[in-house]
């Protein structure tokens, strides 16, 4: 029997049983029975979780590409790996095959190591959604360069953050983006973040949208004629099983962004398993996953966990209002889609259209949906559910982070009985806990606390780039001995998960996982601020929406307030990108902090949300004064 498929509940149970009895046994058999490698481990792990240092599959050899890419050509070398669709629909899609996808990825690993990449370095990857973005991934993995993929809706201060965080010398980018009836101009906003980044060398351009860019003399190549002359075969590098494969930034509760580094035969291993049980996916199916390759979720499940199962995956470089609501349900029914995977953003900014966008599609083609990235509400659960699952194809609600690599609770579809707004059940190798504020581990079911793993699994990010206390301190010293997930939850009496939200200061706006502070670093950039707390507040569309108070310098006043807002948020939208734009700016004499200097901010939330009837303890208030004017002004 192989551990890899799930067959029945019976079977999830039995499999979930052994892999927290014997986790050695039962991930070495899910590596040694459907990967490639050079050459096997020697241990399948060890872990410290005071030093959070943790190894898989310890001192094996392999490459990633191989395992996704040429493992597959005898089989399936004529068959679709990704299916390119335009952001504008009379475009025609492209199928890459295997075998072209093959060529692809060779000369361009190529050419980045003409250009002096080495082993280890790192590739910011700045790119739309379109194959060279996938083409790059994968030709950084095959080299054995790290790559840093930063999404093309960051503004040029974060990427130029990013950059030199992670040092790197090389970037890949296009001359712009298609996104609905806009075109951005990319390549611009590479050049003014490269002028905070000067470590760079070399960066290589995409023809894309054939906008004018300036094109800075020994610095930037166009790709293209260095593709044309490469040659389309390559040597996979030999990888350690330990060897970084990627960094991707998360937000966190400083104003820095986290660099989060996930290895390689974990990662491979872990989202090639989630991938082939979450979704179902059967040799001929079409599975469409809707993020963007910048996040991760479209690291672990447009590119990794699709291609290390020989999958067919679509890759959409638009959005779903383009050209108009309808546009998901077109390409689900243009390529006859059989799993789908979205945001509840995406379903809640649909299902506030008129229904007929959707019902006029049959999407019988659909066998599995599911929702990633916050908690989806119970109303936009059963519109996904009734109107595109059709009650007919199971939910999956996945839960997971970027610093999980792959999904940790979800139902098994077909296995696991879904249940409005939960994730239910962990995955076989998963051991989520709850906690309660005494750090004791809470027993049995029908309770609440905070979401902590308590166990290492194979997936798990290694270390912040660059700054191993940093991981050490955000992740496993809260609850000693085990990983904590910034996420609080809820187990029902079957024990069933149900995530609550976040339980620090990381707000969910529309699917985009924002940092207080370094929103709030930008407002107080701003020559007129004298200090600003940010909090989330309810939004039918975005899920949070995020909602400002400012203290204004003395010099602030008899300006107008209206043109201060406005200024404030251009100032974000420059320095973290329009997502974290605020909704609310409101304007008052003092925030209310703790004796210790502490902005509290629960009564921020409360208020924001326009619940003024119980703000709990307040006795450590410096300056409760405050509250009643924040109150009385609520915008
Ligand atoms: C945070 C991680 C992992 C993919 C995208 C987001 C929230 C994610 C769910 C879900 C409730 C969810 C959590 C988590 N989250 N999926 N199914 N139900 N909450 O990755 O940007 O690292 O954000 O997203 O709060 O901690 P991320």
């Amino acid at each position: 029997m192989s551990y890899y498929k799930i067959h029945d509940l019976e079977n999830y149970f039995k499999m979930y049983k052994k892999s927290v009895r014997e986790p050695r046994k039962f991930w070495d058999k899910i590596a040694d029975d459907n990967f490639s490698w050079y050459q096997k481990w020697e241990k399948v792990f060890d872990f410290d979780f005071q030093e959070a240092k943790f190894r898989w599959f310890i001192d094996a050899k392999l490459n990633i590409t191989k395992n996704c890419i040429d493992r597959h050509l005898a089989r399936r070398g004529d068959k679709t790996a990704i299916l390119f669709e335009p952001n504008n629909p009379d475009e025609e899609a492209q199928h890459i095959t295997y075998n072209e996808l093959y060529a692809r990825v060779a000369k361009m690993a190529n050419v980045l190591r003409e250009q002096g990449v080495q082993k280890g370095d790192r590739v910011c990857i700045y790119l739309p959604m379109i194959p060279e973005l996938a083409v790059a991934v994968l030709a950084c993995a095959r080299i054995g360069a790290v790559h840093s993929v930063v999404f093309a809706g960051f503004s040029a201060s974060a990427v130029a953050a990013r950059i030199n965080d992670c040092d790197s010398k090389l970037v890949i980018t296009s001359d712009g983006s298609y996104r609905g009836d806009k075109t951005i101009d990319l390549k611009s906003i590479v050049d003014e973040a490269l002028e905070k980044a000067p470590g760079v060398e070399k960066v290589l351009v995409v023809k894309r949208t054939n906008t004018n860019v300036n094109m800075k003399e020994g610095r930037d190549i166009w790709l293209q004629p260095l593709l044309d002359e490469a040659i389309p075969n390559n040597v996979a590098e030999v990888m350690d099983a330990e060897d970084p494969l990627f960094i991707l930034y998360t937000s966190g509760s400083t104003g820095k962004p986290k660099g989060m580094v996930h290895t390689t035969a974990g990662y491979m291993v872990y989202t090639a398993y989630t991938f082939k049980n979450i979704f179902n996916y059967e040799e001929n199916d079409v599975y469409w996953c809707t993020a963007d390759i910048g996040w991760i979720t479209g690291h672990s499940y447009i590119l990794y966990g699709p291609l290390l199962n020989g999958a067919t995956t679509v890759m959409f470089e638009g959005v779903p209002s383009y050209p108009n609501f309808s546009r998901f349900w077109d390409i689900i029914e243009k390529h006859q889609v059989n799993q789908f995977y979205t945001a509840p953003t995406a379903i809640r900014s649909l299902a506030k259209e008129s229904i007929d966008f959707v019902q006029k599609y049959p999407l019988k083609s659909l066998k599995v949906i599911g929702s990633v990235g916050e908690p989806i509400n119970e109303e936009a659960w059963h519109w996904y559910n009734d109107h595109v699952g059709g009650k007919r194809c199971p939910l999956v609600d996945t839960w997971w982070q970027t610093e999980t690599g792959g999904i940790m609770i979800s139902p098994i579809p077909f296995i696991t009985p879904t249940k409005p707004t939960y994730a239910t059940l962990p995955l076989p190798g998963v051991q989520p806990v709850l906690m309660d504020e005494l750090r004791n581990e809470i027993e049995g079911n029908q309770v609440t606390g905070s979401l902590c793993i308590k166990f290492p699994w194979p997936s798990m990010a290694r270390t912040i780039w660059g700054d191993h206390q940093r991981f050490k301190e955000t992740y496993f010293t809260a609850f000693p001995g085990k990983y904590f997930t910034g996420d609080g939850a809820l187990r029902d009496e079957v024990g069933y998960y149900r995530i609550t939200g976040r339980v620090d200061d990381v707000i969910i706006v529309s699917g985009h996982n924002l940092g207080t502070a370094p929103i709030e670093d930008a407002i107080n950039e701003h020559p007129a601020v004298a200090e600003s707390a940010i909090v989330g507040f309810p939004h039918d569309i975005k899920g949070n929406a995020l909602y400002g108070f400012v203290i204004l310098k003395e010099t602030g006043e008899g300006r107008k307030q209206e043109n201060l807002a406005i200024e404030i948020n251009q100032l974000i939208s420059d320095q973290v990108g329009p997502i974290a734009k605020l909704d609310k700016i409101q304007f008052v004499s003092g925030l209310p902090k703790t004796r210790s200097g502490k902005i509290m901010r629960r009564i921020l939330r409360k208020i924001a949300e326009g619940d003024f009837s119980n703000f709990g303890d307040t006795s450590t208030l410096l300056n409760p004064e405050c509250v009643e004017e924040i109150k009385n002004g609520k915008l």
